[in-house]
């Protein structure tokens, strides 16, 4: 359908077609509205299931005490916090929002680990941190969001200690025959009705189910993260091709 491809002046912000410069400005309107619901949201649109997803993302991370994390895009915190509890030596939750970073440095877990966690305000796509400084690298749910894919990518690549692993939890859109009838139906029709009923802005919701549309089909994103020079790149439909994980590596 090339009438719907953007101009190189233009990028997707769910179903429009904006100016590559006002994407960072839209998302950060929809992670500001809806920061103080977020987690809420979560469990309610997912039935609790993101946290399974998560669950198994930090089983794949393998924590240990030697490990420092960097979780980009990491909203308020659910990777970190699950990367600490389960033997990992230290976190840094990274995202753009400030909205989303304070909802998150709210929650008990951060008092919790507070001595191992550093919260960090930043842009994926330009990471203040020195080349290999992390043995860990994950972004859930948040590489669909950022502007220029490319550059988060090779900013992945560049923090990364060689031997240091890349994981990303993204949203995909299901290929099981009859899942993805009932799965269009219950985005389209379900999310902005319970964001507008619990967080108040369903509009926030409808991007969700259209930025999901959006996002490349699970081959092509592994091939995006394979061209910023990550190796061994796999992944694993979850719930039906709901969700997908991506694992890769640096050398
Ligand atoms: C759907 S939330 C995911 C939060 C968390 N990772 C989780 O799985 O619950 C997406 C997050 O991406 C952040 N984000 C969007 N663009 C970003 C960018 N360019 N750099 C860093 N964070 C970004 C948003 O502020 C938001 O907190």
């Amino acid at each position: 359908m090339t009438e719907n491809k953007p101009t190189p002046d233009e990028i997707d912000f769910g179903f429009e077609k904006v100016a590559r410069d006002d994407k960072r400005g839209r998302v950060a309107e929809v992670f500001t509205s809806v920061a103080e619901k977020y987690d809420v949201m979560n469990d309610a649109l997912s039935l609790g299931v993101h946290r399974i997803w998560k669950s198994l993302l930090i089983d794949r991370l393998d924590p240990r005490p030697n490990m420092t994390l960097l979780d980009v895009a990491g909203g308020t915190g659910d990777i970190s916090f699950g990367f600490l509890k389960r033997g990992g030596g230290k976190a840094i939750v990274c995202d753009i929002n400030p909205a989303m970073l304070a909802a998150g440095q709210k929650r008990r877990q951060a008092t919790d680990y507070q001595d191992r966690l550093t919260w960090l305000c930043g842009n994926a796509e330009s990471l203040s941190l020195p080349d290999r400084s992390v043995d860990a690298y994950t972004i859930t749910f948040g590489i669909r969001n950022v502007t220029d894919r490319d550059a988060a990518l090779r900013e992945a690549w560049r923090v990364l200690k060689p031997g240091g692993h890349f994981l990303c939890l993204e949203f995909s859109e299901p290929e099981t025959p009859g899942l993805d009838k009932i799965y269009d139906l219950y985005s389209f029709k379900l999310f902005p009705r319970l964001g507008a009923m619990i967080a108040g802005d369903a509009e926030s919701y409808q991007y969700l189910a259209e930025s999901i549309r959006m996002f490349p089909r699970p081959k092509d994103f592994a091939r995006q993260i394979e061209r910023a020079g990550l190796s061994q790149v796999s992944f694993h439909n979850l719930s039906g091709g709901i969700a997908t994980l991506y694992s890769a590596w640096r050398t």
